[in-house]
């Protein structure tokens, strides 16, 4: 079903495998907003991995690419551009001005999801530099710590979805929207 959401965006946020990039996915195909990968365009932009920017210049860099495109796709709702859906990078919170864009920019959910299904869902990926350890574990708990009240400051919406499907989680995000939209 087709939502307006006056011009704003959805913004998904929370951690690596939290699913972000597969529920913005299906959310896009109910809604028609189309979905953007802040990753995806960072390296698009860079015409670099996300590993190979970690490794050639540093998180610090990588973190300053994220807040400019931040920045960038702010300055774009005032252009017009804003009915979309963005899929953000899970350390988006990290920097207190990203919270507060994220906070006033659109409707912001946050995917909360227990570290031993994040490990599962990881456990296979090979481009997610702060996870490249064996250590994998002991990495999404702190990562988990030290966010959980950054995800929490920022976000309209907080889902608890470790045992919401994807097909469940959604609508739960739609009803929600329109409201905030309303
Ligand atoms: C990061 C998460 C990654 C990516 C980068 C850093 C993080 O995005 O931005 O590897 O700090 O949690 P995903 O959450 O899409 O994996």
């Amino acid at each position: 079903m087709p939502i307006d959401t006056k011009g704003r965006p959805i913004i998904l946020i929370g951690l690596m495998g939290s699913g972000k990039t597969t529920i913005g996915k299906e959310l896009s195909k109910m809604t028609g907003l189309k979905l953007i990968d802040m990753d995806s365009i960072i390296e698009e932009q860079i015409g670099k991995s996300i590993p190979e920017i970690f490794r050639e210049k540093g998180e610090k860099h990588f973190r300053a690419l994220e807040t400019a495109l931040l920045r960038y796709i702010e300055a774009s709702i005032n252009e017009g551009k804003g009915s979309v859906i963005i899929s953000t990078g899970g350390g988006i919170v990290l920097r207190p001005e990203n919270r507060e864009i994220l906070r006033r920019m659109g409707f912001t959910v946050w995917f909360n999801v227990e570290v031993p299904v994040l490990l599962e869902r990881t456990s296979r990926s090979q481009n997610r530099p702060l996870l490249q350890s064996p250590d994998r574990f002991e990495i999404l708990t702190r990562l988990n710590k030290e966010r959980a009240p950054l995800y929490e400051e920022s976000a309209h919406l907080k889902l608890d979805s470790t045992y919401i499907s994807v097909q469940d989680t959604v609508p739960l995000i739609h009803e929600a929207a329109l409201r905030f939209f309303a």
